[in-house]
């Protein structure tokens, strides 16, 4: 952890502080909304971007320059781990994250390894040439996803509407999805352990594709495995518990006992806050697809969500899912500033 940060707003607020005014970032901040990410991505694939660190690390650090962010996020994606466990990974344009050796039997899980720290060793360079440029200047972020969000690419090898494949796996053989969990969080642990040994300043942990899922699967194969990861982790950072289903998992969220619960924007984020213990932070909840419409718009509903929150403490801005690629800069960038200016 960096050991003096010039804005340190995004910590306090994440230690359930009162800020004079909410800390802003955005989830998938560093990628192809800004054109300055385009320059770097035509001339490397985004697998050799994640593992350069020198490129990483100039990726991580465009929307902290472009448009002063209170946090950063290191550049990476949730899919190297599975990929450093055997998993073969391209990403192709216009489809997405693809793996051509999908884990399906016994034989398949078995063959995946977890003793891969090694192999992910890139990332650990990575934080580390972020955390000398950002030289204290705002927090880092680190993350992982959570094991059934991965566990849903390894089965599936590739994005999938209807999570058809997963959930054939889930109810005819829970005994091997429970193995591939168990795998998967176990390196999990190990993975986001050596972040914050690193210097990360926090960790977020995505599992963004939780809300397929019934009540009862999302606690069996989603829930055991992220509060068994959160249970593990070095607390010597916030740890930030992210799922597309909160509204409807946030008491479940609650349990795994993170510093931060981060919600999508179904539900009300007062109403969530408030149902939260003493001490824990909440993050969310801006539909990224309001960032399309005109500033009038963007700016009214923001403030709508900010205004909610006056009195809590413990309030990060941020959206309810990624932001998406096509989105104007100039209107993130509008964004930014709107939450910037505004005082509780
Ligand atoms: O937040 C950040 O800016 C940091 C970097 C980051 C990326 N992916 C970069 C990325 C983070 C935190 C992620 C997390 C991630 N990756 C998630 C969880 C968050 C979420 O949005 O739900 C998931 C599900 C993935 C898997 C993944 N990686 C997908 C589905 C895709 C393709 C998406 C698409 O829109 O095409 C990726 C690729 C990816 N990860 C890109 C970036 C910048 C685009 C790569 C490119 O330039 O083509």
């Amino acid at each position: 952890m960096s050991t003096e940060l010039k804005n340190d707003l995004f910590i306090r607020a994440a230690l359930a502080e009162q800020t004079e005014r909410p800390p802003i970032w955005m989830m998938r901040q560093a990628g192809r909304f800004m054109p300055e990410y385009w320059e770097i991505k035509n001339k490397y694939s985004f697998l050799e971007m994640c593992k350069t660190p020198e490129i990483a690390a100039d990726v991580t650090m465009l929307p902290v320059d472009l448009l002063d962010t209170d946090a950063a996020i290191l550049f990476s994606d949730i899919l190297v781990t599975p990929e450093a466990m055997g998993g073969d990974l391209s990403f192709e344009q216009g489809v997405g994250p693809r793996f051509s050796n999908p884990v399906r039997t016994w034989e398949d899980a078995k063959r995946l390894d977890v003793d891969v720290l090694p192999k992910l060793k890139y990332v650990a360079d990575a934080i580390q040439v972020i955390q000398q440029r950002l030289n204290g200047r705002i927090p880092l972020i680190g993350f992982a996803g959570a094991p059934f969000t991965i566990l849903s690419y390894l089965v599936e090898g590739s994005s999938t509407k209807d999570f058809k494949n997963t959930k054939l796996l889930l109810n005819n053989d829970p005994e091997l999805a429970h193995y591939i969990l168990q795998k998967i969080a176990d390196l999990t642990v190990d993975y986001l352990n050596m972040q914050i040994a690193v210097g990360v300043d926090a960790v977020q942990l995505f599992d963004s594709w939780a809300s397929a899922l019934s009540w009862n699967d999302y606690k069996e194969f989603s829930h055991a495995y992220n509060q068994q990861i959160i249970s593990k982790l070095n607390r010597s950072v916030p740890v930030i518990s992210f799922c597309k289903g909160a509204s409807v998992f946030a008491p479940l969220l609650i349990e795994t006992n993170p510093n931060v619960i981060s919600i999508d924007w179904n539900a009300d984020i007062r109403t969530v806050k408030n149902s939260l213990p003493e001490g824990m932070a909440i993050q969310g909840n801006l539909d990224p697809f309001v960032l399309y419409a005109d500033k009038k718009v963007i700016k009214a509903k923001i403030l709508n969500i900010i205004e909610s929150m006056r009195g809590e403490k413990g309030f990060i801005f941020n959206l309810g899912h990624g932001i998406m690629p096509d989105i104007p800069f100039d209107n993130v960038k509008y964004a930014f500033e709107v939450v910037k200016e505004f005082r509780y």
